[in-house]
């Protein structure tokens, strides 16, 4: 499989559930290779990317989910979205939110499960490789988000192209301190979002939930 860049658009979804199958050494190397291709300003590249696996990831998962069984505080390294949200964005973050729940049979009273879908961030949705994308603590500015942002698309959509899977994760970021414990040297890394990846699972429902998109028109103009 390798679809072109704009099947790859079209087809990259996020992927909640995966296979146990490695996505083998010599093909992450070639599309972290293809990934770094990215543009940034004044060619700063101020992204830094970990991939994070066997071993590794599992010790990580422990802690996060006993982090998120305890309840422990979150403590982002940076605010992803303004606050409040603009209302037609919080109106599509609010569907999404439905959305899902009501894809995967989940009512709205239904505490445990609710609680369930959310601990599944928490255990990088089951996949065996992760990456994690990040930049240099205390040296950002809203543009460096935008070079590293980069990055993370090439990883989605390549991976989509290779017939893999991916879901960007915010979520995760909120026990920053325990990705500095586990990964080593990144002490003064400021972590931006997880990417667990892998082959998605063959007839998940989770992995079949696709969000609408506004038409176009409602926000492309052409001028002249
Ligand atoms: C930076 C970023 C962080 C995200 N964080 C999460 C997350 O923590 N958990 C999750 O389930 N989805 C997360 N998402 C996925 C979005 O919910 C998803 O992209 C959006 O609903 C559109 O769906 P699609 O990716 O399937 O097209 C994140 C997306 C982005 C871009």
């Amino acid at each position: 499989m390798n679809l072109s860049a704009l099947e790859a658009m079209h087809a990259r979804r996020s992927i909640r559930e995966f296979e146990s199958e490695l996505v083998p050494a010599d093909v992450i190397k070639q599309l972290v290779e293809a990934a770094g291709r990215a543009p940034s300003s004044k060619n700063t590249q101020p992204w830094r990317l970990y991939l994070v696996q066997g071993a590794a990831l599992e010790a990580l998962r422990a802690d996060y989910l006993a982090a998120f069984e305890s309840g422990k505080p979150a403590k982002p390294g940076y605010q992803y979205s303004p606050n409040p949200l603009p209302e037609t964005w919080a109106a599509r973050a609010k569907d999404v939110g439905i959305g899902i729940f009501k894809h995967k049979g989940i009512g709205r009273d239904d505490t445990e499960k609710r609680r369930a879908h959310d601990r599944e961030n928490f255990r990088f949705f089951g996949a065996q490789q992760m990456f994690f994308l990040g930049t240099q603590e205390n040296a950002f500015s809203y543009g460096t988000f935008l070079d590293c942002g980069f990055v993370l698309d090439n990883l989605m959509l390549g991976l989509t192209a290779l017939g893999y899977g991916s879901c960007p994760q915010f979520s995760v970021m909120i026990y920053p301190d325990l990705l500095k414990k586990h990964i080593p040297n990144s002490a003064d890394t400021l972590f931006i979002a997880g990417l667990p990846f892998g082959r998605p699972k063959t007839g998940s429902q989770v992995n079949a939930f696709q969000p609408a998109r506004e038409l176009i028109d409602n926000w492309f103009k052409t001028i002249g």
